[in-house]
């Protein structure tokens, strides 16, 4: 234990004289940490137990550790790698620009590898201390956040209180999450700019295009105002709204398409419907668009970090999402990701130092944009919450999103067998695979939603109240007993 201490329970680890933890050159004992040494092994695992530190035990005397925080780390004026050399595209953990204080936490990587640090759902629900009292079944709703994805947030704020901030440092780690977002989605790190919100997204669109008295806009009826107001918006400069109204919920994909004419610019629609839970068959609809001039718009809110989005395969012009829900992530923060064709067409509205090429060059003006989405981001970014968000997209990422999908359909299907079962009826009943989702709405004949939401919330039991009916949305790391807990609690 050479060196390494700690501090009074508030879970951190100083001084990493240890071998195991840290080494000055490039021949490195890779990711293994605590290797032989059970008391570090330990330590370890009680700051997993907390939340602090994702790491995974691969028996007795192993645990790796996902370098994601290491807090409170001497010797950051040295080269630090925690790292698998084997695997070039994971981040070297070079923390040479923050060395003043090393008694501060601080963040080596927001990301780390997700093969090496898959995560189960029981792994995953222990770094979501809400899950202890709650059987919390709200994700289409607002997302409870895992230690991990606070972490990452105060980390940044608890530098900034003592320390000058470093901006090389902090645009590393920027960078590693947009990275991270693209992966996500199977696209490159080029595509995605960070926004406040899905609605801000969509707004770039909306007032990014060359809009022309007459043009129109192909959309849903009854989807978020997220996906309505900023088409709305545009009706002062002669662009009409044209809305499909779905049947039972369900999206008439040859209909949706028949609205389209010669003067559509751009259809949009949400991946996920927020009320029925119904998924759109994006790849249906970028086929039937194939050749035509019509932009493709996704808010993908109620579907990103619950299903899989491969936008390699689906051709999607535009999608956005904000990070509060199924991502995981904090509110006020999200993504949107920019296809070829809509960079060239989208103007960016609101133009800063951080639109142009030369970002640091502040009187020399030069309106030449950014070759990439990040040109839309103008100016001062939400650290905090691009850092809350990579976390959590991190741990999404190394639950394998296609297990994630697996497993929250899993959860939805039983809510779809069992709630009819014991009197509640479905708002939408989807027959085919790809109409499914992780959102469940459904609604009891004669008992008032809200006196049912009310009396599951005292039971600890939490699920979103529509005006006329409940709506359950169950995560990855949401266990069977989470389930059960709401089925039993309802009353008949
Ligand atoms: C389909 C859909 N879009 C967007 C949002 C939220 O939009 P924003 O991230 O702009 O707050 C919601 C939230 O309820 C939603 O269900």
């Amino acid at each position: 234990m050479a060196g390494l201490e700690q501090d009074d329970g508030a879970g951190l680890i100083r001084d990493a004289e240890d071998p195991h933890l840290r080494a000055d050159g490039p021949d490195l004992p890779g990711r293994e940490i605590g290797d032989g040494d059970d008391q570090l092994a330990a330590q370890l695992r009680r700051l997993v137990m907390h939340g602090e530190l994702g790491a995974r035990s691969t028996g007795a005397d192993r645990t790796e550790i996902d370098q994601q925080f290491v807090r409170g780390f001497a010797g950051f004026g040295k080269r630090l790698r925690l790292d698998d050399p084997a695997n070039p595209h994971l981040d070297p953990l070079e923390v040479r620009d923050v060395d003043q204080r090393p008694s501060l936490p601080n963040m080596l990587s927001v990301v780390s590898h997700p093969e090496a640090m898959p995560l189960t759902p029981s792994e995953m629900r222990d770094l979501f201390p809400i899950a202890r009292r709650y059987a919390y079944l709200d994700h289409a709703a607002i997302a409870p956040l895992a230690t991990p994805v606070r972490s990452a947030m105060t980390v940044f704020l608890d530098r900034l209180l003592e320390e000058p901030f470093e901006p090389a440092h902090w645009e590393r780690l920027r960078t590693q999450v947009r990275t991270r977002v693209g992966e996500l989605l199977s696209v490159g790190p080029e595509g995605i700019t960070f926004t406040r919100n899905t609605t801000a997204g969509l707004g770039l669109v909306a007032a990014g295009l060359d809009w022309r008295q007459g043009d129109n806009i192909v959309g849903v009826d009854r989807e978020f105002p997220a996906n309505i107001y900023p088409w709305m918006g545009l009706k002062s400069r002669g662009v009409d709204l044209r809305l499909h109204r779905p049947e039972n919920g369900r999206i008439d994909v040859e209909a949706l398409l028949g609205l389209c004419d010669g003067r559509t610019r751009v259809l949009t629609i949400s991946a996920v419907q927020f009320w029925s839970g119904f998924r759109a068959d994006l790849a249906a609809l970028s086929k039937g668009l194939r050749g035509r001039e019509v932009l493709l718009v996704v808010d993908a809110i109620q579907a990103v970090g619950a299903l899989k989005l491969d936008l390699s395969a689906v051709a999607v012009d535009l999608l956005a999402a904000g990070a509060q829900k199924w991502l995981l992530g904090p509110i006020g923060i999200g993504f949107a990701y920019v296809s070829p064709r809509m960079l060239e067409r989208m103007r960016p509205v609101t133009i800063g130092a951080d639109s142009v090429v030369r970002d640091r060059e502040y009187v020399d003006y030069d309106l030449a944009f950014k070759p990439d989405a990040r040109r839309y981001e103008e100016a001062a970014p939400n650290y905090p919450g691009i850092l809350g968000m990579g976390a959590a997209i991190n741990l999404l990422l190394r639950a394998d999103p296609a297990r994630v999908e697996t497993t929250v359909l899993r959860l939805a299907d039983r809510l779809r067998d069992e709630l009819p079962r014991r009197g509640y009826a479905l708002v939408f009943t989807p027959t085919a695979a790809g109409e499914r989702s992780g959102i469940v709405s459904f609604r009891h004949p004669r008992i008032i939603p809200a006196e049912v939401h009310a009396g599951l919330r005292e039971k600890g039991i939490i699920i979103s109240l529509r005006a006329d009916f409940l709506r359950a949305s169950a995560h990855f790391y949401n266990s069977d007993e989470d389930v059960s807990r709401l089925l039993d609690a309802l009353p008949q």
